[in-house]
């Protein structure tokens, strides 16, 4: 009995195990979306440049809803500081945070939640791949106030 009993034990157990394997998240861990980002590999941020992406943040107003270290502003609280994006879980609470979900964030806010105060500030898709790659670089970074 045990030597036919064994056998089907160990299926049992690899089934869970392939099972337990199929069920688990397998989203790259923020750390290394940020890493990606920052090496300018992956999608979508295969050319994207964060200083451009910088500027990009001083030039299209978004510094009169957001605090962003780096970029200098009067400080709003309108919106989130942006000085945390690497490390959070979610981007506005609502889309999974990806290197690409954050992009799609910054091309049509409302297109993702239509009850967002944030608007959609037209940004083309490379204005939008260069300032997530800048924001990604931003983890943990102090928020600092002019
Ligand atoms: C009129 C004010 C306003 C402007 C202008 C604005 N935002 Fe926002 N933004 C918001 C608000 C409010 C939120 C919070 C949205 C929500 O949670 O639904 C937000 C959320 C965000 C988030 C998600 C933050 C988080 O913690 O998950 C990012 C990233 C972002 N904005 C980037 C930008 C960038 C880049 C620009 C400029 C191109 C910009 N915003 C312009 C108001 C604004």
């Amino acid at each position: 009995m045990r030597r036919i009993a064994r056998p089907t034990c160990l299926l049992l157990a690899c089934a869970a195990l392939i099972i337990t394997g199929a069920c688990g998240d397998d989203r790259p861990p923020l750390a290394s979306a940020a890493d990606a980002a920052a090496a300018g590999a992956g999608e979508p941020s295969k050319q994207a440049d964060p200083a451009r992406g910088r500027r990009l943040i001083a030039e299209r107003g978004c510094i009169a809803c957001h605090t962003v270290p780096g970029v200098g502003g009067p400080a709003s609280k309108v919106g989130p500081p942006l000085d945390n994006m690497a490390r959070q879980a979610y981007v506005a609470g609502v889309l999974p945070n990806t290197p690409d979900n954050l992009v799609r964030w910054l091309l049509d806010p409302p297109a993702i939640n239509p009850r967002t105060a944030m608007p959609n500030t037209g940004l083309r898709t490379a204005d939008a791949q260069d300032i997530a790659a800048f924001l990604l670089l931003r983890a943990g970074t102090p928020e600092k106030t002019p």
